[in-house]
């Protein structure tokens, strides 16, 4: 994403903690933020603002700020409920015409139990936001466009260059 939008800013929120099934795999990832942070440095570190916590808090945080994407990557922890959570928060941290993606929605490595893996939670969230995005792509990754439309709440807010990324 910094390589290929050479204007673009990032928000990085993660635990650097790992996922269940990094545990259940036995990767180690102990490394995983200063990792990160070498990867980043190859490309340029100035444009990148890493949150070091859980998305479910950060991205809070981030919404009571007035902190406003033009594209969200959500690949965080694939529980369902958590992804839903993503789902919602990411939503509201985008402006009209922005972009939200989600990874891993076929992915089931813990399970067929719909608490366990992301394709249910994102599919209830699609149902959610009806009419209101444009599809644009749907594989193992689900890529929408938020659409204008009339609200209540001012969960929108000016286009720019920033791109946010949960886990
Ligand atoms: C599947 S990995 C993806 C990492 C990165 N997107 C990539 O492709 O290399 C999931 C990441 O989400 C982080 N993570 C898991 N649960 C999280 C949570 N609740 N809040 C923030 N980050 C979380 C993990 O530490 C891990 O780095």
């Amino acid at each position: 994403m910094l390589w290929r939008l050479r204007d673009a800013t990032l928000t990085c929120i993660d635990t650097f903690a790992g996922s269940p099934e990094h545990v259940a795999a036995d990767i180690d990832v102990s490394d995983l933020q200063a990792t990160f942070e070498r990867n980043v440095a190859l490309v340029d570190s100035s444009r990148v603002r890493t949150l070091v916590g859980d998305s479910r808090r950060v991205a809070l945080e981030l919404l009571a700020e007035g902190a406003r994407f033009d594209l969200v990557f959500v690949d965080g922890s694939h529980y369902g409920l958590d992804v839903l959570v993503d789902a919602v928060l990411s939503w509201q941290l985008l402006g009209d015409g922005g972009i939200l993606v989600f990874d891993d929605y076929v992915w089931g490595e813990l399970g067929e139990d719909a608490l366990l893996r992301p394709g249910v939670a994102i599919d209830a969230f699609l149902t959610l936001v009806d009419a209101k995005y444009e599809l644009l792509f749907a594989d193992d990754q689900v890529g929408l466009r938020r659409v204008a439309y009339p609200t209540a709440v001012d969960d929108s807010s000016a286009a720019g260059n920033r791109c946010g990324h949960v886990g």
